[in-house]
């Protein structure tokens, strides 16, 4: 069973990941708004991976018979500046993510509580490659800089289109 701290953290964890799905897509539809449709794929990709995270922790909690309480999921922000600026939140936002699993995590080692170790320790491993992926975006979209495009050419590489003619 399930203390009843360690069910409260991973109900919020719950809601956590609904807002980085939220987040992302919100993300997304300002992407495609502006016409940068791989970015914006991108980013729809991630929103629908921020649930799969989500329904990870609902189903560990009734596994271990503790009671899920849905919480209220904050309004993402709709305006977001440049791509790179964009692509930074991501980044600042994977690393907030990865700070709030290792507090569960601490959580759950303090209490002795080894099944839910062994569960978090899935998304510490899963933090590191968001961390990574989020940061491989920056890195690219610095590299384009103000070369529209470069970014056009990133944006079409990421929608998996291909940039060369046939026969190239
Ligand atoms: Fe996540
Ligand atoms: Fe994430």
């Amino acid at each position: 069973m399930l203390s009843q701290d360690i069910q409260t953290a991973i109900n919020a964890q719950i809601k956590n990941e609904y807002y980085s799905s939220y987040l992302y897509l919100s993300m997304a539809a300002y992407c495609e708004s502006i016409n940068f449709s791989g970015f914006g794929g991108w980013l729809r990709k991630q929103s629908e991976e921020e649930l799969t995270h989500a329904m990870r922790l609902f189903d560990y909690m009734l596994d271990r018979e503790g009671r899920i309480v849905l919480d209220k999921i904050g309004q993402p922000p709709s305006e977001f500046g440049s791509l790179v600026e964009m692509f930074t939140q991501v980044l600042e936002h994977e690393k907030e993510v990865s700070g709030m699993i290792n507090k569960l995590y601490e959580l759950a080692l303090s209490e002795n509580d080894h099944a839910t170790s062994v569960e978090l320790q899935w998304f510490i491993q899963e933090q590191v490659e968001e961390e990574k992926n989020a940061s491989d975006m920056v890195e690219n979209i610095k590299l384009a800089g103000d070369n529209s495009a470069a970014l056009l050419m990133l944006d079409r590489q990421l929608a998996g289109e291909s940039t060369n003619a046939p026969g190239e």
